[in-house]
């Protein structure tokens, strides 16, 4: 593949743009400068720098990040920033368009924190996000007012939410602390965690009536403990396989 046509399609602007990068002297690969916008390269796991960054090639953008509270999942956020915006521009570009970029899988509020993927893959954001997959989500939520086993009992055996009248039920449900649970969701209706609580007669709010709600796991892959807020990395094959074995 051209040099020009690798950085095209990893986000780096228009052809002419990334025919000037190279033209430039901007891109190195293998730690030598290449000039030439038609040199040849095997895409396939190349890594290069462009203007001092190293970056590897992705045919398809497969991300994670630790979406931090005050941002919105949205390309055209209302009120706070979007959270497209912690990525670095390439990413936000790959593939170029209306459609440009990679996208969440799915959506947190503004005021949760913790697991979110993204992905300019539309088989995978549509496996990872349809209801009929079941792809397991695990929630760690701060509730307002103290838990009890009673309230566990009932978002385990079902709750009725105001869109729909079957009952939704937590797929797992554990009491970590007096205002605290570890709760397990296998579809991602709206607010769904925010509102099944609310069911149960309490409310999702952390210390100082701030957040209360983080997701921790979606199915067999955990927020790494060293992804600050606000940080994003490529998933690596272990977990694009630690996704692809969870739901049905
Ligand atoms: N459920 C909610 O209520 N909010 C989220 O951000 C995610 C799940």
């Amino acid at each position: 593949m051209q040099l020009q046509d690798i950085l095209f399609s990893q986000g780096f602007g228009t052809r002419r743009v990334c025919s000037g990068l190279v033209q430039q002297g901007l891109v190195v690969v293998a730690g030598v400068v290449v000039d030439d916008p038609t040199a040849d390269f095997a895409a396939a796991g190349l890594n290069f720098k462009v203007q001092g960054v190293d970056w590897q090639y992705h045919e398809k953008a497969y991300l994670m990040l630790h979406k931090p509270a005050g941002y919105e999942c949205s390309q055209k956020p209302s009120t706070y920033p979007s959270i497209y915006t912690l990525l670095p521009a390439p990413i936000r570009q790959r593939g170029g368009g209306a459609a440009a970029g990679v996208q969440a899988v799915g959506r947190l509020d503004q005021d949760t924190t913790g697991l979110l993927l993204l992905s300019d893959d539309g088989k995978f954001i549509h496996r990872m996000s349809s209801p009929k997959h079941h792809v397991p989500k695990v929630y760690e939520v701060t509730a307002k007012h103290a838990v009890d086993d009673k309230q566990v009992q009932k978002l385990l055996s079902g709750v009725v939410l105001d869109d729909d009248p079957k009952p939704v039920k937590a797929a797992a449900c554990v009491q970590t602390g007096p205002n605290q649970l570890t709760l397990t969701l296998t579809e991602g209706k709206y607010h769904q965690v925010k509102r099944m609580i609310a069911a149960v007669g309490n409310r999702v709010e952390g210390e100082g009536g701030v957040g209360g709600l983080h997701r921790s796991r979606i199915g067999s892959l955990d927020l790494p403990a060293d992804l600050k807020a606000g940080q994003w990395r490529w998933l690596t094959g272990g977990d694009l396989a630690a996704i692809a074995g969870s739901g049905k």
